[in-house]
């Protein structure tokens, strides 16, 4: 038996709203990460996978042949979120860790005993390849119920050859973008951060370069220090991969300069930075990708998110979903903390995971936005102001995700 081929064209009409960043530039920076487009009493019309119009009904003309229609009465549609930093390849979980830091333990004290990091590559190692494709493909399911449509995953738990080509696979065969976080942590066999990177770059490098888009470095104390990211990341852009670095998490130890010095797409976390590092980023073309769920779940200060707008960065918001630092897959309550902690609009905090999230993905001329010739890819909010995206701190308002043109979850 086959199933019935799905209609060509989908009609979401009635809608109470439909929300999209003005323009078609990206990323966005200043004033103009505060301008929507916002239709009432909207359609948004698919064929083919991407979006054909969206408009007022009132303008909507008659639509003859085959078309599944979704009635959008007391619902919002905003774009398909994009996730542009998450963690999604691995085994085990950490919630005994979890536990010891709510009874007082530092996530770096753990983490220098030999837990924290490496205790999930003990795990993901242990996992193999099967397990770790069917670990991927349940974290992205977690993240399709919360909105996301587009999501990056990177590598970085298993850390020997086979099981971080295992993770950028299994990412990309769940329909994630891969990015290879091959210099994550030391693992334990190594008896140095330059012995491990001889082996990365000799014996990982080649064959992740095939799978994955971009490179990722943790460059922080207790990882990899700038001298050792320059050479992984110029090894890593020589292989033809994007750079992507986590920076400034707890200290800052030139993560900004690096990343403006290698025409990096973004640097990532930022709780600590300074007052010129904002100013540098901001003069930049490197996107600030902000993390405030990671920052939340540590309890360390929120990045300068209002600043960098301020000073003309062009910023983004992502989850950080891992199993240490952000066990959290939702772009909307990323949203929450983005305006309640952080003082972005909830205009800025939309554009943050959509277009410019899109662009750190180098994916912003075709996703992102709810507008001709993008990918048709929605989510449908239970709600009669689409800022309830920000508004309902952790709350049920996902009803549907549309991706591709096709409903991918509903509830
Ligand atoms: O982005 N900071 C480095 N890496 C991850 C956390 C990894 C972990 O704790 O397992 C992060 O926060
Ligand atoms: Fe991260």
């Amino acid at each position: 038996m086959t199933a019935a081929a799905p209609a060509a064209r989908l009609l979401v009409r009635d809608l109470a709203q439909l929300v999209s960043a003005k323009g078609r530039t990206a990323p966005l920076r200043g004033s103009a990460l505060d301008e929507l487009d916002v239709l009432e009493d909207a359609y948004l019309l698919c064929e083919g996978g991407r979006i054909a119009a969206v408009g007022r009904m009132r303008d909507l003309a008659a639509l003859d042949g085959d078309v599944e229609e979704i009635d959008g009465r007391g619902l919002c549609a905003v774009p398909g979120l994009v996730d542009c930093h998450t963690h999604p390849a691995f085994g085990g979980d950490r919630v005994d860790e979890f536990a010891l830091r709510a009874a007082g333990a530092s996530y770096e004290e753990l983490h220098a005993a030999g837990g924290g990091i490496l205790a999930t590559v003990r795990a993901t190692r242990a996992a193999g390849a099967d397990g770790l494709r069917a670990a991927v493909r349940r974290h992205r399911s977690w993240m399709l119920r919360a909105g996301t449509t587009t999501w990056e995953g990177k590598s970085g738990y298993g850390l020997d050859r086979d099981t971080e080509l295992a993770s950028l696979e299994a990412i990309r065969d769940a329909g994630g973008v891969p990015t290879w976080l091959g210099a994550h942590s030391v693992p334990p066999e190594f008896a140095s951060a330059e012995e491990y990177l001889d082996f990365a770059l000799r014996e990982v490098l080649p064959e992740a370069a095939r799978v994955a888009e971009a490179a990722d470095v943790f460059l922080e104390r207790g990882a990899f220090d700038a001298g050792e990211a320059r050479r992984f990341l110029v090894a890593c852009r020589e292989a033809g991969l994007a750079l992507r670095l986590h920076g400034d998490q707890f200290t800052e130890v030139g993560a900004i300069p690096l990343a403006i010095e290698l025409g990096a797409r973004s640097v990532d976390h930022l709780e600590a930075t300074g007052d010129a590092g904002v100013r540098a980023l901001a003069a930049s073309g490197v996107v600030g990708v902000l993390l405030p769920a990671s920052a939340l779940f540590l309890g360390r200060p929120m990045p300068p998110a209002r600043a960098l707008v301020d000073a003309g960065a062009a910023i983004a918001l992502a989850t950080d979903f891992n199993p240490g630092s952000s066990f959290c897959e939702s772009l909307p309550l990323v949203c929450a903390l983005a305006c309640t902690q952080m003082t972005l609009s909830p205009a800025e905090a939309l554009a943050a995971c959509t277009v410019n999230a899109a662009h750190v993905l180098g994916r912003a001329d075709h996703v992102g936005r709810l507008a001709p010739g993008y990918a048709a890819d929605a989510v449908l909010l239970d709600a009669p102001d689409w800022r309830h995206l920000a508004y309902h701190l952790g709350g049920d308002l996902v009803r549907a995700v549309v991706v591709g043109g096709e409903l991918a979850a509903l509830r």
